[in-house]
């Protein structure tokens, strides 16, 4: 009875087996599929440069993350509303997102636009920078929309690792049963 139930051909260690290789699935795609963006590239978080331009051409997906890398002695990192951002109001930010580290990550967890200036005077000289957030895209539009493969949905360059690491756990499976 024991080694009946241990038995790889039964239907609910199978069941279980893909429950499991389903959840690894969902668990890993959002995590290698993020990206983090270094704000203004190599140039960083500093004086002239144009962040609209810096931001124009970028995607911002949920879940990805903004890197402001700067001179922790010279200027911050505020997140502020609309208004506060058209005008440079540093005095009522809705996150102060400096560590004093001059390395500081936001996470974009949330679909809607962000604000971020500099204070200490910064911002008037262009040391702004707003991005929106939207949800990650759709498959694409060759694919049926319920029966596509949910990896479609996601960056394509990640599908083969991720294939390759379920196999190998599938192995792994196989071998302890
Ligand atoms: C932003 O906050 C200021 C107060 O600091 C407020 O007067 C203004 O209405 C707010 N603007 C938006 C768009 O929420
Ligand atoms: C933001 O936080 C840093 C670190 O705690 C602090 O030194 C700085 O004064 C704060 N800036 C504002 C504008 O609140
Ligand atoms: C988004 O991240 C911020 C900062 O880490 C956190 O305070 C907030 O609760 C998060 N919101 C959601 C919807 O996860
Ligand atoms: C940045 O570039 C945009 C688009 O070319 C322009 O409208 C804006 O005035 C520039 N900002 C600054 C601070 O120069």
């Amino acid at each position: 009875m024991e080694g009946q139930r241990r038995g790889i051909e039964s239907p609910t260690l199978l069941f279980l087996l893909t429950c499991t290789m389903l959840m690894l699935m969902l668990m890993m795609i959002p995590e290698v599929s993020a990206t983090r963006f270094i704000v203004g590239a190599n140039q960083g978080w500093t004086t002239n440069v144009n962040y609209t331009i810096w931001a124009k051409d970028k995607h911002f997906y949920l879940d990805d993350w903004l890197y402001f890398v700067y001179d922790r002695n010279m200027v911050d990192v505020l997140e502020v509303n609309k208004t506060n951002y058209d005008a440079c109001n540093a005095d009522h930010p809705l996150h102060n997102w400096t560590t004093g580290a001059g390395r500081d990550v936001v996470p974009l967890n949330v679909t809607r636009h962000y604000y971020f200036i500099s204070g200490k005077g910064f911002c008037y000289g262009g040391m702004k920078l707003a991005v929106h957030v939207e949800k990650l895209p759709p498959p694409p539009a060759s694919l049926p929309e319920k029966s596509g493969s949910p990896l479609s949905n996601y960056h394509g360059q990640i599908v083969v690792p991720t294939v390759l690491a379920i196999a190998a756990v599938w192995d792994i499976f196989i071998r302890i049963w």
